[in-house]
């Protein structure tokens, strides 16, 4: 029987694509930059199977051209890059990674928001820029920052990767309050309104899906709102914030600090005023990027796929009970 041609829009860390690649006539997209739109259809047009990124776009147009495909699995837990709706109509299983991704994303988070509190950044650069000098060898006043410990921390979404965050946060014997959509409750956080976590945070986290509903949740009335000085760490999806509105309560000195690894629109042009801005601490989307995180989120995507192709139930599947 001949093997379902795959293709897979980027090399992965690992050895998941060896397995996939003895189960299917595997194609790779080998270039450094990825696939425009069009290259994408054209390279999916006699697929069976696909493995993307969140950075491929996947729309009623590329499934159109796809006449074969029957399984796509995209390495990520967000999904904002597929339009659910063509997929559905087509019987197409959708694949994605979460869990694996939690702890590391997690860790980052707390990551950007010590360095936040503690002004690790403006610190670094004051060495950098050989402003530690001897008439400022140790200032009673200089650079002080907050503790987790003195501060009321604001989850805003607690699925797996808020209750990570707030797991470790209690470590630092922080008081820590939380809404998420669903209204569940969790153990170790204070349930709140959406409305109480957004006056109450000193730092405020954001663990939510990027949808219709969710996009620009934090706009220009909810951070009027937010306690002033408050620290805004997002780790999940860049339009849940406006950044217009948000980049105007920096300047104006109403927040005090952005602690942002994604972005209404990535990557990150160096010229965006978010790049070089005094209040913003900006890295580029690498909450998953550990060695440990890839590699698992390769293998479930690549255990997806194969389930798929093989009309076996996915590990992991996003569109399950619409197809059911
Ligand atoms: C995801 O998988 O959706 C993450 O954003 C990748 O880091």
């Amino acid at each position: 029987m001949p093997r379902p041609r795959v293709f897979v829009t980027r090399r992965l860390p690992g050895e998941a694509l060896s397995r996939l690649d003895a189960v299917s006539e595997l194609h790779i997209w080998r270039h450094p930059a990825p696939p425009t739109p069009a290259q994408l259809r054209q390279e999916c047009a006699e697929a069976e199977g696909l493995l993307c990124l969140l950075t491929d776009t996947i729309d009623a147009r590329l499934i159109d051209s796809a006449p074969k495909l029957r399984v796509i699995s995209s390495v990520s837990v967000g999904l904002d890059h597929v339009e659910l709706a063509p997929l559905q109509a087509r019987g197409i299983p959708l694949g994605h990674t979460p869990h694996v991704l939690t702890d590391a994303t997690a860790d980052l988070t707390m990551g950007l928001m010590l360095a936040a509190c503690r002004r690790i950044p403006e610190a670094a650069d004051m060495i950098r820029q050989g402003g530690w000098t001897h008439e400022r060898r140790w200032e009673p006043d200089m650079l002080l920052g907050r503790e987790l410990g003195d501060s009321t921390l604001g989850i805003i979404g607690l699925g797996p990767i808020g209750q990570a965050v707030a797991r470790r946060a209690a470590g630092f014997g922080t008081r820590i309050i939380g809404w998420t959509p669903s209204g569940r409750s969790v153990t170790g956080v204070a349930s709140h309104s959406f409305d109480s976590v957004i006056e109450q945070a000193d730092i405020l986290s954001l663990h939510l899906a990027l949808t219709p509903e969710t996009r620009h949740l934090i706009d220009r009335h909810t951070i009027s709102r937010m306690r002033p000085g408050t620290i805004l760490v997002n780790t999940a999806r860049g339009p849940l914030v406006d950044q217009s509105a948000l980049l105007e309560a920096l300047d104006s000195g109403h927040l005090g600090t952005a602690a942002l690894d994604v972005f209404e629109h990535e990557p990150l042009s160096a010229d965006h005023p978010f790049a070089t801005h005094p209040r913003v601490l900006a890295t580029p989307h690498i909450g998953s990027a550990t060695i440990r995180t890839r590699i698992r989120m390769a293998e479930l995507a690549v255990d997806n796929l194969i389930a798929g192709l093989n009309g076996e139930p996915m590990p992991y599947c996003a569109n399950r009970p619409a197809l059911q």
